[in-house]
């Protein structure tokens, strides 16, 4: 059986899309479903190519018991042909991704915009929690956790 294809996207892919992705895998893990999926992250900037995911972001991560060991990449043309799903944390997220798939042409990904997963909070984003305390952290873990549990349901169908 072929697998779903899920890519998760934020700005740097080191505090949102990670722990989008961490939520995701624990959700298909739970439910037996982790051989039916690829997933992976990753960021429209580019600018923490390589790097871990933020300590900050870890630590909260691994206070609820999901370690975050993916490593930060760029999101890249090939993307949009490999993966069926790409998952933007927020609408600028979103607009650049558009903006990337208006130049190609024949690709498969559905764009999906996260907290239109979030009941009550469709159309807005996942708050950016790179310059904030550590409060930010576990906002962005909950929001997370839910958004990514709705959007399992949703592409189960
Ligand atoms: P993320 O958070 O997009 O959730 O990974 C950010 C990480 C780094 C920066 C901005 C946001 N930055 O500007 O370096």
């Amino acid at each position: 059986m072929e697998k779903t294809s899920v890519l998760f996207v934020c700005l740097g892919n080191i505090c949102r899309s990670p722990m989008a992705e961490g939520h995701f895998i624990d959700h298909i893990t739970r439910a037996g479903l982790k051989d039916r999926f690829r997933v992976d992250s990753a960021g429209t900037n580019g600018l923490h190519d390589g790097a871990r995911v933020d300590s900050r972001m870890r630590k909260t991560a691994l206070k609820h018991g999901i370690e975050l060991v993916t490593l930060s990449r760029k999101i890249r043309n090939e993307d949009f042909f490999e993966f069926d799903h790409i998952v933007a944390m927020d609408q600028k997220n979103l607009a650049t991704l558009k903006a990337m798939q208006d130049r190609l042409s024949g690709t498969k990904a559905k764009l999906h915009l996260m907290r239109d997963y979030d009941p009550g909070n469709e159309g807005k984003g996942v708050p950016d929690p790179y310059y904030g305390g550590m409060s930010g952290f576990e906002e962005v873990f909950q929001i997370l956790e839910v958004s990514t549990a709705n959007f399992l349901r949703s592409i189960q169908g």
